[in-house]
């Protein structure tokens, strides 16, 4: 009998590893504009959060991360998580990425914020993303089981009767369309940093996960909870290059145009607090004027092009040498916490689809992701849908649907438009007035160009903002300082979103 394909669409670490953990199944690769090339997984600087040091364990890990997930964190994901991360560094190792190590052979780990311990494993100081990309994408090219397809992207997912996914809607560079029922089909297409106007995540991450899913009736998790990365670079780039916070963990601080050290001031930690935390001081004091820089001079000094050649390489592009000035920097969207809502295996509950990596929300993170778990989950999420699929997912639902078109897409200045309300109501510090002004836009904008991707992903974080009431990890709510009781998560689908227009908002209100 043929054998229907797992599609995947996506060729970061969450697609790649889920791809080659699916053999021996076909498996056909919609890797965009070319392998690896269009994901974050290249960017990422610190490394792989993993209990390798003798002072360490996973049940320490584990805490840490339930800690920095300010109450919204699911404990048993969290175990699962660093239980399985020794595992999943020495498997890497096997595919021949190269971890630091000291010189008498045990690994070399970073520090970095809210991790009780030195924990995450690096490759040539800040190179780790590119450096298991390189070695994921080798491994990809050397095995029959996958076909990858450069110049191919997903457009959409494909509707399966009333209820499941059967198959994806693919596009490629030309425009040409092609319709690939799937056996299974895994969305692992990465955040939503490219719906901000400043982000570290390449352009093309806009969210386009939680619009496919939700309109198979798939729910979206915590959609609210979106990470700034305190210390983006802050050289007028788009999308803005990254210090990674290796660099504090090595003693780099956080000063004011005056030299003055300002962290003391805002947590006990002062730069190694919460990401969430360093990332509100830094955006306050660049609102203030008083500007933020991160001060290297004298914590790394003459050693930063060997200990951090990616920071050093876009300083020095800038005309900044980190080795005797401090860099300027702000906060940028990073990483989305919330995502389409998943189990430990990725799957969403709707029949046949998978989501991995950012794009999917199994809970692990809660309101904060901490530091250097974002690619371990990729690999622990990817290698458990891929047991799941092979073990579970057979060719028996395979049926015809109607002929799908996508969504249209949001170019130029609408989408320079949204980018900015984001940033503007939907980033660092949030409000009522502000995300209702946000939700409004964005319904005018769906009047007047459709339902794009892009929009309907907003709509989500949008939406989420404004219904928790509350400060919690990442998501400040300047007229809601404090947290409430209970904890719950928010779990919104397109039709709860569809009421949460202002104007329905406040008829309801007014009832
Ligand atoms: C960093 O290197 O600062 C980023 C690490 C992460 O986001 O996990």
């Amino acid at each position: 009998m043929h054998q229907a394909p797992v599609v995947i669409v996506g060729s970061g670490i969450a697609g790649l590893w889920t791809a080659l953990h699916a053999a021996p199944l076909p498996v056909v690769l919609l890797a965009g504009n070319s392998l690896g090339g269009d994901s974050s997984t290249g960017w990422a600087q610190g490394g792989i959060a993993a209990a390798l040091g003798e002072d360490d364990s996973p049940a320490l890990h584990a805490e840490d991360t339930v800690a920095a997930g300010a109450g919204l964190a699911d404990e048993a994901a969290a175990w699962l998580l660093a239980e399985a991360a020794p595992d999943e560094i020495r498997a890497l190792e096997d595919l021949g990425v190269s971890f630091d190590r000291l010189a008498d052979g045990r690994w070399a780990l970073s520090r970095e914020a809210a991790h009780s311990r030195a924990r995450v494993a690096r490759v040539g100081g800040d190179r780790a993303g590119q450096a298991i990309l390189d070695a994921l994408t080798a491994a990809a090219r050397a095995t029959t089981h996958i076909e990858i397809r450069e110049g191919w992207f997903g457009r959409g997912l494909l509707q399966r009767g009333n209820h499941g996914c059967r198959g994806v809607l693919a596009q490629d560079t030309s425009g040409n369309r092609q319709e690939i029922p799937a056996r299974a089909s895994v969305v692992a297409t990465g955040g939503l940093g490219g719906l901000y106007a400043t982000t570290t995540n390449p352009a093309g991450n806009r969210g386009q996960a939680l619009a496919w899913a939700a309109r198979l009736g798939a729910f979206i998790r915590d959609p609210e909870f979106v990470q700034f990365h305190p210390t983006a670079i802050d050289i007028g780039r788009d999308p803005a290059p990254l210090a990674t916070e290796a660099l504090r963990g090595d003693g780099a601080v956080l000063v004011d145009r005056h030299g003055r050290r300002f962290m003391p001031d805002f947590h006990p930690d002062a730069e190694l607090a919460p990401r969430d935390v360093v990332a509100r001081a830094v955006h306050q004091q660049v609102q203030s004027g008083s500007g933020a820089f991160l001060d290297a001079v004298g914590a790394v000094g003459e050693q930063f092009p060997g200990r951090f050649p990616t920071v050093f390489d876009s300083c020095m592009a800038a005309g900044i040498d980190p080795r005797v000035q401090p860099i300027p920097v702000a906060p940028a969207e990073h990483y989305h916490m919330g995502g389409v809502a998943t189990d430990s295996d990725g799957f969403s509950e709707i029949p046949g689809l998978y989501v991995i990596g950012e794009a999917g929300c199994t809970g692990v993170h809660g309101a904060n992701r901490l530091a250097s778990n974002s690619l371990l989950d990729a690999l622990v999420t990817g290698g458990r849908a891929a047991r799941r699929i092979r073990d579970t997912e057979s060719n028996l639902h395979l049926a015809r649907g109607p002929a799908e078109k996508p969504e249209p897409a949001l170019s130029g200045r609408p989408m320079r438009e949204l980018r900015q309300a984001m940033t503007r109501h939907a980033g660092v510090e949030r409000s009522a007035e502000g995300l209702e002004s946000l939700v409004e836009l964005i319904g005018a904008m769906t009047a007047e160009h459709g339902p794009a991707d892009a929009l309907v992903a907003a709509r989500f974080v949008a939406a989420g903002a404004l219904l928790r009431e509350e400060s919690r990890g990442a998501h400040a709510r300047v007229d809601f300082p404090g947290q409430t009781a209970p904890v719950t998560h928010t779990e919104l689908n397109l039709e709860r979103l569809e009421q949460m227009l202002p104007s329905e908002r406040r008829k309801r209100g007014a009832a």
